[in-house]
């Protein structure tokens, strides 16, 4: 289904409905906090003309793959014309699509059939910074000092300005300014050196950008993800990160996008501390959405270290946020597993427990998938993706993660974690039919996490795979929109090695009992204040002993997780309420 177009009304027309150009794809205006992301990038998932490079016409085969799944929302990665020096990152032109995944009527065709199964689309605004490539940065190089082609992007006659921002890329820069011998002056760049980043205090770079956002909301995109939004704008004194006057930008997109469009979302990708993500979702009047960055190690520390301390911790520094707002929660990414957001101790507890062999290790992180992760244990990757599901927040799957991907670590970069989809034991995988040697990467081909042994086809056919225990769990989440929504309070057993915790929301009540341990777990709750109620299990309707007045005991199995829905008894044999 086409968007609807409300009006096409003049500004001098009354009302404020006759201002919205466009409503977005879904009815509902908080669509974001009941949505199941699914994160994919085009090249990786499915080449339709066989040139190892997986493309629009690719992804629209398998639309019906991620709606089978579950998946409501598919957050795409840049997939812009870019020299593709940091996986499309590296923008040479915003309102475009590489000639290499197809053309933008490709685009707007996949957006169509995407609408047209309900589900919503999430597109990159990067706009902290361009490739060097961009025509703003070759313009500016050459233009005079102080004009403002020139001040698109932020100069300086030396490199010892803002020397208290960090450097994120610690394997590949040394400094935060590279030397350019056509402008005679050193530019700002927070990421690699052939990535500048704009200027935020040039009114035209604003301008530009809310372009590049109009012309994507206009046709009909559901979300932006704001990429590296905290770094917009750099002041002398400061370490450059999460300044007022970067929220006044990201206040001005946010207006754009409440003044023109209805049901449409901006998600942060402020990977900061909880304390310094809460201002990016303002007074409802910034980012709708913003990732939880914390939280993610914490998981993995806490499954490592047998121990729930780690993830009540940071939960208990998470602020409250608007109603209207959600956080976005994630396993893994296409990025490493960023550690950037722990303490030196943890990071180095992190690194023991998860990356024995320093391949493992890129920049401040781990550039590892899920399965590897989790040792390819079943039970493991099933408990941590029933936090996932049932923390508070919006889901965020990563492709080829809900069939037990592995990874590549002796590719460069970050790539070991965005090698062809594996679709199949045909040859590529099922992903293309192109030689193998020209694949945009190889695919994963080792007995344990090869394509012949790890596939959708073979899943599919599986009622005891991953992929079905996946589809099974967001199935279910999705009739409970306490997930989405509700309220979370942790209980406190003396058995650290048990997470308890009640989501509330209207009248659901769900506890979630989870045995971060690799033995079986005694454990005593204190369920006062539900005396009466019966917890039902929620993946097999199974009821159990109503609560009481003791404490409530239970008994889980290695890594053993529980969803109880706690129901009015029944009465007669009818249920209450
Ligand atoms: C964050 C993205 O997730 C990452 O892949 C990229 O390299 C940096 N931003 C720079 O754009
Ligand atoms: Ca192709």
């Amino acid at each position: 289904m086409e968007p609807e177009t409300i009006t096409a009304g003049e500004p001098a027309m009354a009302g404020q409905a006759a201002k919205k150009k466009v409503v977005g794809s879904a009815a509902d205006p908080l669509w974001y906090k009941d949505a199941i992301f699914y994160e994919l990038h085009v090249k990786a998932f499915a080449d339709s003309n066989n040139d190892g490079i997986g493309d629009f016409k690719g992804l629209m085969q398998k639309l019906d793959y991620i709606v089978d799944l579950g998946a409501t929302c598919i957050w795409l990665l840049p997939f812009f014309p870019s020299p593709l020096r940091d996986d499309g990152y590296d923008i040479a032109d915003y309102m475009d699509v590489h000639p290499s995944y197809g053309t933008l009527e490709d685009f707007r065709e996949f957006l169509n059939e995407a609408h047209e199964r309900g589900l919503q689309v999430m597109i990159e605004l990067v706009v902290n910074h361009t490739s060097d490539q961009h025509p703003w940065f070759q313009a500016a190089r050459s233009a005079p000092a102080g004009s403002p082609e020139r001040e698109f992007y932020v100069w300086s006659d030396t490199d010892q300005r803002y020397r208290d921002a960090r450097i994120i890329f610690t394997d590949t820069e040394k400094s935060n300014w590279s030397w350019d011998s056509t402008a005679q002056a050193y530019y700002w760049h927070r990421f690699f050196s052939h990535q500048p980043d704009l200027n935020f205090d040039n009114p035209r770079v604003l301008e530009e950008v809310l372009k590049v956002l109009r012309f994507w909301l206009d046709m009909g995109v559901d979300a932006l993800r704001l990429d590296a939004v905290p770094y917009l704008v750099e002041r002398d004194g400061t370490n450059c990160e999460n300044l007022a006057e970067t929220h006044v930008a990201i206040k001005a997109m946010r207006a754009a996008v409440d003044a023109e469009y209805e049901n449409r979302m901006i998600l942060a990708e402020a990977n900061q501390a909880p304390a310094n993500v809460r201002p990016y979702f303002g007074d409802s009047d910034e980012c709708h959405m913003a990732f939880h960055f914390p939280l993610m190690p914490r998981i993995y520390m806490a499954l490592s270290q047998e121990d729930r301390l780690p993830i009540t911790d940071i939960a208990a520094q998470t602020p409250e946020i608007p109603a209207s707002c959600q956080w976005g929660l994630f396993l893994r990414n296409h990025d490493e597993l960023t550690l950037e957001m722990v303490t030196g101790d943890e990071r180095d507890y992190m690194y023991l427990a998860y990356s024995a062999d320093p391949r493992m290790r890129i920049n401040v992180g781990i550039r590892r998938r899920l399965a590897p992760l989790m040792e390819n244990n079943r039970g493991r990757i099933e408990l941590l993706n029933s936090l996932l599901f049932s923390f508070p927040g919006t889901p965020i799957l990563y492709y080829g993660d809900e069939i037990g991907m592995g990874d590549n670590i002796y590719l460069g970069d970050r790539n070991g974690v965005r090698t062809p989809m594996q679709w199949s034991g045909d040859r590529n995988a099922g992903f293309s039919k192109a030689n193998p040697a020209r694949l945009y990467s190889p695919v994963i081909m080792d007995a344990i996490w090869g394509f012949e042994a790890i596939n959708v086809e073979a899943q599919e056919a599986d009622p005891s795979s991953l992929l079905n225990w996946m589809r099974n769990m967001i199935a279910l989440r999705k009739l409970f929109r306490v997930f989405g929504r509700g309220t979370l309070r942790f209980l406190e057993p003396s058995n650290r090695k048990i997470l308890a915790y009640l989501r509330e929301y209207e009248d659901e009540q769900v506890l979630c009992v989870a045995n971060l341990s690799r033995v079986w777990q005694p454990v005593q709750l204190d369920l006062s204040g539900f005396e009466g109620l019966v917890p039902v299990e929620m993946l097999g309707y199974v009821e159990f002993p109503a609560i009481g007045s003791g404490y409530y005991p239970l008994t889980l199995g290695p890594y053993d997780f529980l969803w109880l829905e706690l129901q009015s008894p029944r009465v007669g044999g009818e249920q209450q309420g």
